[in-house]
């Protein structure tokens, strides 16, 4: 959602904020803006739609300065317009902010406080630059923490005073804010993405902490205004990793990143000679583990259709009883938990709001609480008791496909780890990680079918509507194609187990409404291949993923994709490449915005 990037150094801040904005364009927004201060006054300047009309609007400008905030602005108070995008100012451009995150008591501060000040935008944010300006008295860190004790809600904010140039004060709850660490000079931005071109140090701001940043170096205290002593994390992701490479999307980049960042999730993290996995991360004894009843997924989104395989594998591997939920749904849900409960947060960003919501809860409630994360240093990642880095890298179109597959890894490999300590075989624990290592060979067979999948996605791409079909472990897969599918190429589209559809959605079935069903040979194949044959008599256009050399299956189909065979419960590492290519290129086709599908955010941290 909204990105913020602030620069204070010796460089002329305009270039380094606008190239940092377009760093965050994958967060997705609707609005962008920039403030700089030259030393005696503040220029500000904002554009609605993309950031290239920002830079139209600038280019004529002359706007120099070496300290600067900017903004992308995703419509959360009020409307997408001018007025309303960041930065914000107060009375006059004299005082500056950015904000992300929601000022819930903003109505009761503005009867309270704002009397006689002209408001100019419906933005929450605006109420807090006024609140900022009220309480200064020349000191602009004094008077954010003033004002921030008069707040109610969250906020990583940022904020800038002509009568102080050389100074950015930024603060944190909630909503994430991270100092980079140059040579005499720092970046502040909501995540590393736009700060890679420049450095790798950084400093994470913890919620209720307040950066006071001078191009001498920075000051961190808390809202009582005791000091604070950090230390600074080097980032191991590269710039090229967070660049397209040569592919025309960001989506299509990562999904073929998949062979070699899949590796990444799991070199060092299993043992092939014992059959065994040792994710150090979980921070549990042995006795522990041994007394865990219950394992719950939380997450939002991909995660969670990431963690239903999950469930499969640890009940299966493990025999511990495993719940999926969907973050939103289990925050409100007075959950039952006890003490023998283990809870994973799985999430991309680490900062989405529900799931981290709902993690507080289940660590409230006593369980053991862990994290399976792709972003280093995020929300998640510090607020649990330990977990796992998925190692995705950097994944910047808001459809998520490398993170996807690396989740799987992990859970898989939680499932080999606690399986061996049960019922799990050294031999069956074995099978399962050669399985695994042979897995990027088998994407990139999978890879190598893009262009007959880009055919398939052309034939079908004016559908008014799909169904994706699946049994055991492909119906997540299911539910995850059918996903992809809607959110890039706004085709309507639903997943079903196959074995349902007798209860309701066969009355879907036509010449006009096409179905995609995963039957790859697995103990569920006489049954899916049933539920198709339904189908296929109900005459809705068949596209199956099928296992190479399988040609029984030919009869059925309209359009086929043959995968590579492997172990059952690894089938969606494969299965699921197939399905992400298929809802890329319908989205293509159909010309949508692929990386940044309308409406949606890479990073959800409002609820
Ligand atoms: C948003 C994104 C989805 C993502 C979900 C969960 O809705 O658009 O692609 O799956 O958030 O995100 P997380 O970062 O927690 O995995």
């Amino acid at each position: 959602m909204c990105g913020i990037i602030g620069y204070i150094g010796k460089k002329q801040a305009l270039p380094i904020l606008v190239n940092g904005l377009r760093r965050l364009e994958y967060r997705g927004y609707d609005s962008a803006g920039v403030a700089i201060s030259d030393g005696k006054k503040v220029a500000r300047v904002r554009a609605m739609g993309k950031i290239d009309e920002l830079a139209n609007k600038l280019k004529p400008m002359t706007i120099s300065g070496t300290v600067g905030i900017a903004h992308t602005r995703w419509a959360t108070h009020g409307g997408v317009s001018e007025d309303n995008a960041h930065p914000h100012a107060a009375c006059t451009d004299d005082l500056v902010i950015v904000h992300n995150g929601i000022i819930e008591n903003y109505r009761e501060l503005k009867d309270k406080f704002l009397k006689g000040h002209e408001l100019k935008s419906q933005t929450d944010t605006e109420i807090l630059a006024h609140l900022i300006e009220i309480f200064y008295k020349g000191n602009l860190t004094e008077a954010v923490r003033a004002a921030l004790k008069e707040v109610r809600g969250t906020y990583g904010l940022v904020a800038m005073h002509s009568a102080e140039p050389d100074k950015l004060v930024a603060a944190r709850l909630g909503s994430p804010l991270v100092i980079g660490v140059g040579d005499d000079e720092y970046f502040l931005a909501s995540d590393t993405s736009p700060m890679l071109a420049h450095t790798k140090e950084v400093v994470f701001l913890d919620d209720g902490e307040i950066a006071e940043i001078t191009p001498a170096g920075f000051k961190i205290s808390n809202l009582n205004s005791k000091s604070v002593d950090k230390v600074s994390s080097k980032i191991d992701w590269d710039e090229a990793s967070a660049q397209k490479q040569g592919f025309p999307h960001f989506m299509l980049k990562e999904i073929f990143d998949q062979p070699a960042v899949f590796m990444d999730a799991i070199r060092g993290r299993y043992n092939l000679a014992e059959g065994t996995a040792h994710l150090g991360g979980l921070n549990m004894t042995i006795e522990q583990m041994h007394k865990i009843r219950r394992v719950i997924l939380l997450a939002c989104g991909t995660a969670s259709y990431a963690s239903l395989v999950g469930k499969y594998a640890m009940e299966r591997l493990a025999g511990i009883p495993t719940e999926v939920d969907v973050a939103s749904e289990f925050r409100y849900r007075d959950p039952i938990i006890d003490h023998h409960t283990l809870v994973f947060g799985i999430s991309q960003s680490g900062e989405t709001a529900d799931t981290l919501a709902a993690l507080r809860e289940a660590k409230r409630k006593g369980a053991y609480v862990r994290g399976i994360v792709n972003v280093i240093g995020s929300t998640m990642a510090r607020e649990t008791d330990g977990g796992t880095y998925m190692h995705a890298g950097p994944e910047l179109a808001v459809a998520s496909t490398k993170a996807y597959t690396n989740m799987l890894a992990v859970l898989i490999l939680y499932a080999i780890q606690f399986g061996r300590l049960n019922r799990l075989t050294e031999a069956t624990g074995e099978r399962l990680i050669a399985a695994l290592l042979e897995i990027p060979e088998k994407m990139k067979e999978v890879l190598a079918l893009n262009d007959g999948i880009k055919k398939i996605a052309m034939k079908y791409k004016d559908s008014a509507g799909m169904l994706f079909l699946g049994r055991g472990v492909n119906y997540p897969v299911a539910l995850e194609g059918s996903h992809k599918l809607k959110e890039i190429s706004y085709i309507h589209s639903e997943a079903y187990p196959a074995g349902e559809m007798k209860h309701g959605a066969n009355a879907l079935l036509g010449p006009n409404f096409p179905v995609l069903a995963i039957i790859t040979k697995n103990q569920l194949y006489e049954k899916m291949r049933s539920n198709v044959e339904e189908v296929k008599a109900r005459y809705s256009p068949l596209i199956l993923v099928a296992t190479v050399g399988d040609e029984s299956v030919s009869e059925l189909a309209d359009d086929i994709i043959y995968v590579p065979p492997t172990m059952e419960l690894l089938e969606p590492l494969l299965n699921t490449i197939a399905l992400q290519l298929f809802a890329y290129h319908s989205a293509v086709a159909l010309g949508r915005d692929v990386d940044r599908p309308r409406n949606l955010a890479k990073s959800v941290t409002v609820e």
